[in-house]
């Protein structure tokens, strides 16, 4: 099947560089597309430019090996020539909550210039996180207006959200737990159902050995689920929705647990998780939720929400507590230390989640300006994230970046944990004990506190009570 399929994959983001690489990986022709020229030569000399697991040997794979993936900026002429477009543009958040939806009108905008221009059948199927409606109302509204062709008739539409998380989009791109697939009609439903069967069909091929090796389990087809565009389209921001809920429901019990003498959030979120019905993950306590997607889609979906007369006080919620969450870091420092003022405090980690360098609406940018705000001078270490985080609020003017982990310690007086890097999780207490003062605030609890107290730390941790006897 892959022989008959010429794949175009607009956007070279996560999802779309992603998604275009697992494609072209399965022997898939596949054509990344892009507006940044510099994104397109560095995919076509088989190079990424961001950090993610995984992604550098695929891509290399792929380009300079297999040949089944290249990259483009001439988006007309590829759509063209390929019968299959998926769109993987960016979504960003606007400043009142709602999605920003202009990079999605030029893809449109660029397949209907292409299908007017062409015969045969073409499936478009939407991959970017969109409002409910938007498939239907802009992305067919625009491909038709510009093509004078009809949806479901001349072209198929499909609307297929993804799940996968950063720092292991490689694994969750072959690995998904589920395939959502949002169709117009039940010819394009079936032709994009007949695509992913055949991505994640079980055969011990090349394919499957290579991903056996890396990630030890073989490739399955996953649940196909063929629902209505728009219950695709919610059923994403319910599932981000919800995963957001969970962790503002532990950091909210965390800081309930603060207050209970003896009481641990980690013994709490452990017993409830034993619950099947509840289930352990994402019951992490912390400095809160960052990045894009839970911030935005949760957001978007307050937004949408009051625009249909309902309010989300839940939602609000969820967003109001992970606020608050990343601000209890300096809390707890404060109650340690005191006045912040000139006090120097190192923060350990700085992007979003370990294993990528993406600093966007992550936890150590409210932390560090609520430090600032006090008065405190912070140097900051992170393992990749530091590049990218000299360009957030001006942070590469603000503070301190040190050149390695060694020299965070120096004439600090205290060390904020806010990303559970693998390089933090192997401190111990000796080397706390060359600050000024050991104190450890302890933001993703990777720390055995009881260990580091009897060796002399000063630690506080979130949702962490006091023991009194
Ligand atoms: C999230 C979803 O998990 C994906 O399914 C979805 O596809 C993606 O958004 C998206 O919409 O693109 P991602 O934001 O990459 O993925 O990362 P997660 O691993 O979900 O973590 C998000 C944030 O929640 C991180 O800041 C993490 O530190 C925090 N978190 C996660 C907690 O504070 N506690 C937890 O128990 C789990």
């Amino acid at each position: 099947m892959h022989k008959e399929i010429k794949l175009t994959v607009s956007g070279t983001g996560f999802v779309g560089l992603i998604t275009a690489g697992v494609f072209a990986d399965r022997g898939f022709s596949t054509m990344a597309l892009d507006v940044d020229e510099k994104k397109v030569a560095a995919v076509n000399k088989g190079e990424t430019f961001f950090f993610e697991p995984h992604l550098p040997d695929l891509i290399k794979r792929v380009v300079l090996e297999k040949k089944t993936l290249t990259a483009s900026t001439e988006r007309i002429k590829s759509i063209q020539e390929s019968n299959v477009t998926l769109i993987c543009v960016g979504t960003p958040s606007k400043s009142d909550g709602s999605c920003d939806l202009s990079y999605i009108e030029s893809a449109a905008k660029d397949i209907g210039q292409a299908l007017a221009q062409k015969d045969g059948y073409h499936l478009v199927v939407a991959k970017s996180t969109i409002v409910p409606e938007t498939t239907r109302t802009l992305i067919k509204t625009i491909i038709e207006k510009e093509s004078n062709k009809k949806a479901g008739i001349d072209f198929g539409l499909c609307m297929s959200p993804e799940f996968l998380r950063e720092g292991q989009s490689v694994h969750d791109t072959i690995f998904p737990d589920k395939i959502v697939i949002g169709q117009f009609d039940e010819k394009s439903g079936k032709k994009l159902e007949a695509i992913f069967q055949h991505l994640y069909r079980e055969e011990n091929d090349e394919f499957s050995g290579t991903w056996e090796t890396i990630f030890g389990k073989k490739v399955t087809c996953p649940k196909i689920l063929r629902r209505s565009i728009e219950t695709a389209e919610c059923i994403k921001y319910a599932n981000n929705s919800f995963l957001a809920t969970k962790i503002s429901f532990i950091n909210e019990f965390a800081n309930i647990c603060e207050r209970v003498p003896g009481v641990d959030i980690k013994h709490i979120a452990e017993a409830i998780g034993l619950d099947f019905r509840i289930n352990p993950k994402f019951l992490q306590a912390g400095a809160g939720f960052g990045w894009s997607c839970f911030p935005k889609d949760v957001n978007a979906m307050i937004t949408f929400a009051k625009e249909h007369n309902h309010n989300p006080k839940l939602l609000e919620s969820v967003m109001a507590v992970n606020a608050q969450q990343a601000k209890r870091m300096v809390q707890l420092t404060e109650e340690i230390v005191g006045d912040l003022k000139e006090k120097q405090i190192a923060i350990l980690g700085l992007s979003f989640k370990p294993e990528t360098d993406d600093m966007r609406n992550a936890p150590s940018i409210i932390i560090i300006d609520e430090l600032l705000s006090k008065g405190a001078n912070v140097i900051a270490w992170d393992p990749q994230a530091i590049e990218e985080a000299k360009k957030e609020n001006d942070l590469g003017n603000k503070i301190t970046f040190a050149n390695s982990l060694e020299e965070i310690f120096d004439n600090t007086d205290a060390c904020l944990l806010v990303t559970e890097w693998k390089q933090f999780k192997k401190l111990e207490a000796k080397d706390f004990k060359k600050m000024k003062k050991p104190v450890v605030i302890d933001g993703r609890r990777i720390y055995d506190y009881k260990k580091f107290r009897k060796e002399g730390i000063i630690y506080a941790g979130i949702g962490l009570g006091e023991i009194i006897n």
